[in-house]
This record gives structure tokens, C-alpha cells and sequence, in this order.
């Protein structure tokens, strides 16, 4: 990748101030293109911004808020100085109950956030995409699509969503220039698993270990870059874990 891969394009990434989305934020101004860092961790994303220099800025995003969606764009379109070429919708949250006790309260919020906001934000951005004659959409499905672990009913039901979700656009879109993908992450040393037992939970992958974020920000710039023939595909970057499965079976 060079710096100059993304020059003169300009990406919204969702959940941006931490995490996944930080070391998204820092590979595409690496690459060369200006950022809007949004997120509703209003502290955490100005620093990351100021930090990341005058390409990046950051823009206060509740996903699940449809007029924030809209003023998102327009600041996007005000750095980009008028074009909006790259969403990676990657905010997610995580809130472990067992479906029995969840209240629906909990149910809805997970699916307003993590599949609902991914559609909000699909819907704002694709505009100006096609304004631009083309761009690319990274969704953020995981592991827990493929490997359901208890305790996470409404996070699973997003995550496969989100598969379903990504086809449909890629299908709709691909006359537009624009293509949609989603990374398929595993276990990632995010704080959304800070306390969990890293050795017990990677033991049957074959990598033993949690992946680190810019792993998986790697993957999302070659989905926005050399990717040019892949739409409507899902990636993932998980550290064999699925393949774990089997070894664990066999064992
Ligand atoms: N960490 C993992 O192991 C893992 C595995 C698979 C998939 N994922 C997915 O990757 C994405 C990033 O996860 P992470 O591990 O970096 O989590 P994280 O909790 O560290 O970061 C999530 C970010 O999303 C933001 N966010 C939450 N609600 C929001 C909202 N309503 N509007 C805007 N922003 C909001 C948070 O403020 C935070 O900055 C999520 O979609 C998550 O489901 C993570």
C-alpha cells in the first residue's frame, strides 16, 4: 500500500473514536484519504482526530439518528470538498444476557445499533457516492455469525443480518460503481472483550491469540483499494477460528 493509494478520497468510518474503528481511521489517512472520525465518544474521537492531523475531524454520530446521519454527511462532503467515496459502518455494541431475562429494551438497542445503523447509514452516504460515480461499503459482521455463542442473541441476529444486508446492497449497488463487502472479524483486542480469557478462548484456533485491530483494518483497505472484482463478499479475519471448530471437534 502506498500513502498515496487513497489521496483525494474521503471515508466516514462509524464507531471510529476506539477500537477496530480507531485503527480504521489511522490505516485510511496511512493511505492517504481524509477521515471522519465519528462516534459518540465525543472525547476519545477529538483526540483521535487532532491526533490523526487537518485530514481528519471528528463528528458527533449516534448511528441509530438519522439526522445526525445527514449532518455526518455534510461534513464529510465539507473535508472531501465534496465527495464521499468510502463508509466502513463498524460501530457495534455488545450487552451478553441470557435471551430469557433480556428485557426488550436491550433486544432493540443492539439491532438499532448494529443493523439498523449499518442501513441508516447505507442510506446517507450512497447519495453522494453515486454523485461521485462509485465508492465502496465495509459492514462489519463477526465470528459470532458463524459461531453463536450464548448469552449474545441480539448480537448474533445483527452480525447474520448484516451478511444478508451486504448482499442485497452489493446486488443493488453494483450498477452504481459501488461496492459493498463486510469483514467477518473474530476474537479482537478491542475493549468490547477486555476481561475476557484470552488462552481459554483462543485455544483450539490455530493462531492462539486474539487478533489486534489493524489486522483487521489491513483487510478493510485492501476491501477499499485492490478489491476491485470482490462485492457482496464477506472476510474474515479471525485467526483460523472457524477452522478452530473443526480441530475442536476432532479433538
Ligand atoms: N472485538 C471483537 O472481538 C469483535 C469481533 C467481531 C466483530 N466486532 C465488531 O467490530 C466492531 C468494532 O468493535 P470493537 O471491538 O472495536 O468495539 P469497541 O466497543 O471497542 O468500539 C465500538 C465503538 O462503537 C461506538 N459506538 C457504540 N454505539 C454507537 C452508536 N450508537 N453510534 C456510533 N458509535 C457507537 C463506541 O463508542 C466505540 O467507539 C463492532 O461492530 C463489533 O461488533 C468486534
Amino acid at each position: 500500500m502506498t500513502s498515496a493509494e487513497l489521496e483525494g478520497k474521503t471515508a466516514i468510518v462509524t464507531g471510529g473514536a476506539r477500537g477496530i474503528g480507531a485503527a480504521h481511521c489511522r490505516a485510511l489517512v496511512g493511505a492517504g484519504a481524509s477521515v471522519v472520525v465519528a462516534d459518540v465518544l465525543r472525547e476519545e474521537g477529538e483526540a483521535l482526530a487532532a491526533d490523526l492531523g487537518e485530514r481528519a475531524t471528528f463528528a458527533f454520530l449516534d448511528v441509530t439518528d438519522r439526522e445526525q446521519w445527514a449532518q455526518c454527511v455534510d461534513v464529510a462532503l465539507r473535508l472531501g470538498r465534496g465527495s464521499l467515496d468510502i463508509l466502513v459502518n463498524n460501530a457495534g455494541i455488545n450487552q451478553p444476557t441470557p435471551l430469557v431475562d433480556m428485557s426488550p429494551e436491550t433486544w432493540d438497542r443492539v439491532l438499532a445499533v448494529n443493523l439498523t445503523g449499518h442501513f441508516n447509514g447505507i442510506q446517507a452516504a450512497v447519495p453522494a457516492m453515486r454523485r461521485a460515480g462509485g465508492g465502496s461499503i465495509v459492514n462489519t459482521a463477526s465470528i459470532t455469525a458463524v459461531i453463536p455463542p450464548s448469552q449474545l442473541a441480539p448480537y448474533v441476529a445483527s452480525k447474520m443480518a448484516i451478511v444478508g444486508l451486504t448482499q442485497v446492497a452489493a446486488l443493488e449497488l453494483g450498477a452504481y460503481g459501488i461496492r459493498v463487502n463486510a469483514l467477518q472479524p473474530g476474537y479482537t483486542d478491542t475493549p468490547m472483550m477486555a476481561g475476557g480469557d484470552e488462552a481459554a478462548i483462543t485455544a483450539a484456533m490455530p493462531i492462539h491469540r486474539y487478533g489486534q485491530p489493524e489486522e483487521v483494518a489491513d483487510m478493510m483497505l485492501y476491501l477499499v483499494t485492490r478489491a476491485t472484482y470482490t462485492t457482496g463478499s464477506v472476510l474474515a479475519v479471525d485467526g483460523g477460528a472457524v477452522a478452530g471448530v473443526g480441530y475442536a471437534v476432532a479433538d
